[in-house]
């Protein structure tokens, strides 16, 4: 039994479930709320969402802190070395969310490729002038080239899904997947300047890192094939807004879907009124079973953690 702050309301009755379990205080505020505040002396746990910052400020609010469980898989909102230098465990969500994170990036791929946000738009507008040979051209997805930034879980089941639509497979990270694993996607490891010169559709599953931040800059994106299309279903930061506001506007790339932006829930402007920007609200894992299970996995964490257990999915 321990006191746990938890930073909004889960689905699935979870928070009935750790409420049986340890004394818990929720607040759809989430950690910049006058509730937390008041319980952080004695707060034991924590279950946070990706949109609270958890950092040293906070930790040193709440010096009885023993776990952080993240409902995401993503945890560049939590200050990973603070924790550390105060025993503190961190959990993340994996696993349960690769699937349908990995179909959203598909979606969004082929939404932004065949312009089906435009399409939408035009038809709702009456806009739509009747069939002509080459009205709406949009870019091939059978066949062409799908550059994946990290081949990690999401990743992975993206090139999975990319073989289906027979396309040839291109991946960058650190160091070398396995071989099985290349094998089973057939897909080729290159440096990221190769990856970006010849990929069709680029297509980010890196996490958010110091190291990661603007990945994809001016410079890089200016390096990206012309009409090529970039998606984006991992971390907003990772991408120059800006610089792919530009490149959208200078015909440079034809197209972007993206489920995440540098500075949410703000939009770059120039994005908002881009045609070829397909955008969707973060919801990259938002299917009601898969948020049950991210909020349940949260939960599981940080009792077991503050029960003495190790966590199942550490950071
Ligand atoms: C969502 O963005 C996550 O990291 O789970």
């Amino acid at each position: 039994m321990g006191t746990v702050f938890v930073s909004g309301a889960l689905p699935g009755g979870v928070t009935a479930w750790l409420a049986g379990r340890h004394d818990v205080v929720q607040h759809d505020g989430g950690v910049a709320t006058e509730a937390f505040s008041e319980v952080a002396p004695r707060l034991e746990g924590l279950v946070s969402l990706l949109t609270d910052r958890v950092d040293a400020a906070l930790l040193a609010r709440a010096p009885r802190l023993r776990v952080v469980g993240n409902v995401a898989v993503g945890v560049d909102n939590i200050d990973l070395d603070a924790c550390r230098a105060r025993g503190v465990v961190v959990t993340n969500t994996p696993d349960v969310l690769t699937e349908v994170t990995a179909d959203l990036a598909f979606a969004l791929l082929l939404g932004a490729a065949r312009r089906v946000g435009e399409g939408d738009r035009t038809v709702r507008a009456g806009a739509f002038g009747g069939w002509t040979p080459s009205y709406m051209l949009g870019a091939r997805v059978h066949g062409a080239t799908l550059g994946v930034l990290g081949l990690g879980r999401i990743g992975r089941a993206v090139a999975r899904r990319a073989r289906g639509f027979s396309m040839n497979v291109l991946y960058t990270q650190k160091r070398r997947a396995p071989e099985t694993v290349e094998q089973e996607l057939s897909a080729r490891f290159v440096d990221l300047a190769e990856l970006l010169g010849q990929s069709d559709f680029v297509s980010v599953h890196c996490p958010l890192s110091p190291e990661t931040r603007h990945l994809l800059d001016r410079e890089r994106i200016a390096s990206m094939r012309r009409g090529a299309v970039l998606v984006n279903t991992a971390r907003g930061r990772i991408v120059d807004e800006a610089a792919l506001a530009d490149a959208l506007a200078t015909g440079h790339l034809a197209a972007a879907g993206l489920d995440v932006f540098e500075d949410e829930p703000r939009v770059h402007p120039a994005l908002l009124s881009s045609p070829g920007a397909l955008m969707t609200p973060h919801i990259g894992s938002a299917d009601r079973h898969t948020r049950e299970a991210m909020a349940r996995l949260a939960a599981e964490n940080v009792d077991l953690v503050l029960s003495g257990n190790p966590p199942k999915t550490p950071v």
